[in-house]
Parts: C-alpha cells; sequence; structure tokens
C-alpha cells in the first residue's frame, strides 16, 4: 500500500468501480477507521457491485486509494431500495470533499438503476457523518438499539429521491 501523502495534484481525484487489485487497500483503510472492520471476504463478495466505487488521487508514488463505497440495490416487494452499507475515507484524506463525491456516485449509480429509496444505518455518535447523510437529503426514521456489537445505537436514515 502506498503511505504517501497526496500531493498537490489531489485536487483532481477520480471515482472509479473497485477492481480486485484495490481491495487490499480498501481493506486496509477499513481496518485503519472502524472498530468492527468488514472481513477481507466481504469486500471480495462485493467486488462486481457496480454501486462499489473507490475514489484515487495521484500522488509522488503514483494512484492512492483515498476511499471508497460500498452501495448495493435490495429487492423489496417489487421495487428495488438502495442501501449504502460501507463509506469510508482515509484519515489523512479527510476534510476535502472525498467522502461527499464518493456519497454523489453512489446515489447516482443506486438511483440509474431504479432506486427510489436509499437508506443506511449510521452510528448515533457519529456527527460527521449525519451531516453529510442529511446534506444528501437523507432523513433520520427510526433508532436501532445496540446495533453494533459495542452496543452503540444505529441511527436508520433514508432518503426518497427528489
Ligand atoms: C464520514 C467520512 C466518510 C467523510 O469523509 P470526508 O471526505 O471527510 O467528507 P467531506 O470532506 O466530503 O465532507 C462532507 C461533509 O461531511 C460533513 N463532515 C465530514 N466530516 C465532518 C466532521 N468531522 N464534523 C462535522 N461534519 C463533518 C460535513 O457536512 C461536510 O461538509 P462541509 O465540508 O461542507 O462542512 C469520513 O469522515 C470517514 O471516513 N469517517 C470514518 C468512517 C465513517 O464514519 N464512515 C461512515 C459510516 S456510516
Amino acid at each position: 500500500m502506498t503511505t504517501t501523502p497526496p500531493d498537490e495534484r489531489e485536487a483532481d481525484p477520480t471515482v472509479r468501480q473497485v477492481e480486485r487489485a484495490d481491495l487490499l487497500d480498501v481493506y486496509r483503510i477499513e481496518q485503519s477507521v472502524f472498530p468492527q472492520p468488514w472481513p477481507f471476504e466481504a469486500f471480495e463478495r462485493f467486488c462486481d457491485e457496480p454501486g462499489f466505487l473507490v475514489a484515487e488521487l495521484r500522488t509522488a508514488d503514483g494512484p492512492t486509494i483515498a476511499g471508497y463505497v460500498v452501495a448495493d440495490l435490495t429487492p423489496n416487494f417489487g421495487r428495488d431500495i438502495g442501501h449504502v452499507k460501507d463509506l469510508a475515507v482515509r484519515e489523512e484524506c479527510r476534510g476535502r470533499g472525498l467522502g461527499r463525491l464518493l456519497l454523489r456516485h453512489a446515489l447516482a449509480s443506486l438511483e440509474a438503476r431504479g432506486a427510489t429509496v436509499t437508506r443506511l444505518e449510521v452510528r448515533a455518535s457519529n456527527d460527521g457523518a449525519i451531516a453529510l447523510y442529511r446534506d444528501h437529503g437523507f432523513q433520520h426514521r427510526r433508532t436501532v438499539p445496540r446495533y453494533y456489537a459495542d452496543g452503540e445505537n444505529a441511527l436508520v436514515m433514508v432518503r426518497e429521491r427528489g
């Protein structure tokens, strides 16, 4: 994995479909970010999913995966519901619009494939992510007590396509 910080050319991030060769970088970001990270096999399972996208930055050492989003469609009584399952940006790359960019691309992918409703779960204490989701039209629908293994509640947030 490349550890060199992004250089000035980072202003031009690319969002693209994940490739198998990216999975180790994705997994390492996941491990560095979440207390209960997804196992590597979970990323392998979603590898062909069109809503599994990575944000790539050009660095002095070459292209670097700075973040990723995993989103898919679930059939639900005759219509497909979008689900944003995972979203993370490497800590040193945050606050520069990459989370927003990834989420926007994932929502566009889901909605282009027919999702009129998209949901997600987020830790009740995750103010940054909650602000990001609200900004993209997600509204808090309900709270799932002790959803996470450490006992924290999840907010279920839902976005209806406008
Ligand atoms: C949530 C996360 C993906 C945001 O990525 P990012 O690249 O830093 O986000 P952006 O720079 O695109 O910021 C977009 C918006 O998110 C919100 N936001 C992001 N980080 C925030 C923070 N620390 N505090 C408050 N708001 C924050 C703001 O509304 C921000 O918009 P603004 O810059 O206009 O104020 C990133 O912080 C992350 O990987 N966190 C750890 C993993 C995680 O919590 N994932 C979500 C799981 S549900």
